[in-house]
């Protein structure tokens, strides 16, 4: 008989989970305790933009597999419940948040039936999957519980879960590994690599990859502000370096940096885990990952003020982006809208543009003015700061820009527009990390 499914959490990574599940053929049940995320997700609306999800998840909902609910005795009948809410920083320091984690455990415990296996899939502190494991052992001994981290992106969730580089799951039994590759048989049968590890080798995996992704980040934009100083470009020398598969082209695209509600809180979050175990010294590193990553933002208003004036009250700013990156609407801890934010708060006339990430950022700073048409954005402005990469700015024409802008000054901070054409229309282009 085919496994039915509970996904509790119903944000990011739920919701793509949920509908993916579905998609594999099983009976899914998505639990939140937000009734209106439940309502829009019954509905078939995604409360978020995540490309191909929207659709997935309205055929899913036809299917009759799919649905969501806030009642969690709703997960009496599923055999495997999936864990998937968030673990943010904590308000009071590096660490991050469990109370989501518990509190899902602690809410399906009572309606976990015999032989149920609960899979964790939130980012979590390592050792987390074991206290958790031992409170079920009292809550529902009958129940047991692994940890399959995730390695979704955002703008590329659903294909990320249905053909993952890997799948890695911690287990401390043959059960569990026996029941979650029952699950996840489809994508195995792709040829998908499967790791078992034991809980805290599962847990520490996911931090460990995040670690490693905002450590190559931050890397090639320590080269950028060498590049800077020395007169280098930093295009060219990651394009040098990327060849040599030991390095790899790929995460090597410098500008204003990384951010999002992952990289970021993930590397403190280990940090405060490390010195709890006593190996802070272990990941000092990545408190300099986290700086030169700030130091990124900072760098661009840096070159506002020199360029412009110390005083910027008098300058009006075009901000191309809000989202931490492309083909999301997500703003948290996005590079692109703390550096707009910054410079409102100098005093200058601030207008952001984004392609889907207007509403969220208007949420987060709501004296921020934003604008939907690009070419209102623009107008009359002394500065363009290309922050975020979408797609339609690197098909922007420079000479028709150049006609509704005061000063033709370009910042491109993700090193992704053609400098050479903005230049031929007559633009000054600063390109972070090349200085000619
Ligand atoms: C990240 C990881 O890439 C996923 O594998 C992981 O599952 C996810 O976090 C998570 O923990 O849930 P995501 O936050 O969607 O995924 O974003 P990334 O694609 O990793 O980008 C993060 C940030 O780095 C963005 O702000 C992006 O603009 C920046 N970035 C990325 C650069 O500045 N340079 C690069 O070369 C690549």
């Amino acid at each position: 008989m085919t496994l039915k499914l509970s996904v509790v959490g119903t944000g990011y990574l739920g919701a793509t989970h949920a509908a993916c599940m579905s998609s594999l053929g099983f009976t899914v049940i998505g639990v939140d305790t937000d009734a209106q995320k439940i309502a829009q997700l019954s509905r078939g609306e995604l409360p978020f933009y995540e490309p191909g999800l929207d659709t997935l998840l309205v055929s899913e909902i036809k299917t009759g597999r799919l649905t969501f609910t806030t009642d969690f005795s709703a997960v009496a009948d599923a055999d495997v419940h999936f864990i998937c809410v968030g673990t943010p920083q904590s308000k009071d320091g590096l660490a991050a948040d469990l109370t989501y984690v518990k509190a899902s455990v602690a809410a399906i415990a009572p309606y976990l039936k015999n032989g149920s296996l609960v899979v964790g899939k939130s980012t979590v502190p390592v050792g987390t999957a074991q206290m958790l494991r031992d409170q079920l052992a009292i809550s529902a001994p009958h129940a047991d519980l692994a940890w399959n981290p995730e390695f979704l992106r955002e703008g590329f969730a659903v294909e990320d879960t249905l053909t993952p580089n890997r799948l890695v799951v911690g287990v401390a039994n043959d059960r569990a590994e026996t029941i979650l590759k029952e699950v996840y048989a489809p994508v195995i049968a792709l040829g998908t690599p499967w790791i078992r590890a034991d809980l805290p080798t599962a847990e520490l995996v996911k931090v460990a990859a995040n670690s490693f992704l905002a450590t190559k980040i931050s890397f090639i934009n320590a080269m950028a502000e060498v590049c800077e100083a020395a007169g280098g470009d930093v295009t060219v020398l990651a394009k040098a370096i990327g060849y040599d598969p030991r390095i790899g082209n790929r995460f090597l695209q410098a500008g204003i940096g990384f951010g999002g509600g992952c990289l970021p809180k993930d590397i403190r979050a280990f940090m405060a885990r490390a010195e709890e175990l006593g190996a802070k010294q272990a990941l000092e590193f990545l408190r300099e990952i986290d700086q030169i990553n700030l130091r990124a933002r900072q760098r661009v208003i840096d070159v506002v003020r020199a360029d412009l004036s110390e005083d910027l009250t008098k300058y009006r700013i075009a901000v191309l982006g809000a989202t931490f990156k492309p083909d999301s609407d997500d703003v948290r801890d996005s590079p692109a809208l703390d550096i707009a934010a910054q410079l409102h708060a100098a005093g200058a006339k601030v207008i952001v543009h984004d392609p889907k990430g207007i509403e969220p950022a208007r949420k987060r700073f709501p004296t921020l003015a934003f604008e939907e048409d690009v070419r209102v954005a623009v107008k009359d402005a002394d500065a363009i700061l290309h922050l975020t990469e979408w797609k339609e700015y690197r098909e922007l024409d420079p000479a028709a820009i150049g006609q509704l802008v005061k000063s033709k000054f370009l910042i491109d901070g993700r090193n992704m527009l053609d400098r050479d054409k903005w230049r031929n229309a007559g633009w000054r282009v600063h390109a972070l990390g090349r200085t000619d």
